[in-house]
């Protein structure tokens, strides 16, 4: 009989903190940078460039380590000793992974509509629209990003209620160690 490990295999453990921090910088770049700045600013075309190219990493990762999951052998889920509370947390984790291969999918849809990757990676071929307005994907990476920052909200309390009022330890099992 093969018993369950207590952590996660350092390559998740590794990959999790990774993303967290790549999701942060790309939400807060989003939110507070490319969102406020016209694409009439002379560093729009870069700022673009690196949200870009931190977005498709974010995603190609996520699929990593989502394969990676799907292959190694886990700790079991984390139980709060409510069915209900446990569920949400299980629904937490799928929906982590659906926004954001959604928000990378609808960051590349409203990219290839408006023609960035030529102008953005193709050494100043064309010019930015007026702004990103009209084009649908752009409306839904926004609402999508509201969807993500709370959800990442309610991972980031789940894991507290876990630490501070179960006290069961949970952050141990995202960390490095003997499994
Ligand atoms: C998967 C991780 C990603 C995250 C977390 C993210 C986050 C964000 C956020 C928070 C915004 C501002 C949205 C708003 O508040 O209305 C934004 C805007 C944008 N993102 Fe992303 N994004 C990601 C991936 C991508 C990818 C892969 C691309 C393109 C290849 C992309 C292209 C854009 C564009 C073109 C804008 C609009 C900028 C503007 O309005 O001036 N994003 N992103």
């Amino acid at each position: 009989m093969t018993t369950q490990p207590t952590r996660y295999a350092p390559v998740l453990v590794g990959l999790h903190w990774l993303l967290a921090a790549l999701l942060m910088l790309a939400m807060t770049m989003g939110t507070f940078v490319l969102k406020e700045m016209p694409n009439t600013s002379p560093d729009k075309v870069g700022s673009l460039r690196g949200h870009m190219i931190v977005g498709m990493v974010i995603a190609a990762l996520m699929l990593v380590r989502l394969v990676t999951r799907l292959r190694t052998r886990r700790p079991p889920h984390a139980a709060t000793g409510s069915t209900l509370l446990d569920q949400l947390g299980r629904a937490a984790h799928a929906g982590l992974y659906l926004l954001v291969f959604a928000m990378a999918a609808s960051g590349l849809a409203t990219a290839v509509q408006a023609g960035l990757p030529e102008i953005v990676f193709g050494g100043g071929a064309g010019s930015l629209p007026r702004d990103f307005s009209a084009y649908t994907p752009r409306l839904v990476h926004g609402w999508i990003a509201k969807a993500l920052m709370a959800l990442v909200g309610l991972h980031v309390a789940g894991v507290l209620f876990h630490q501070f009022r179960l006290k069961d330890r949970l952050l141990s099992r995202m960390w490095f160690g003997k499994r």
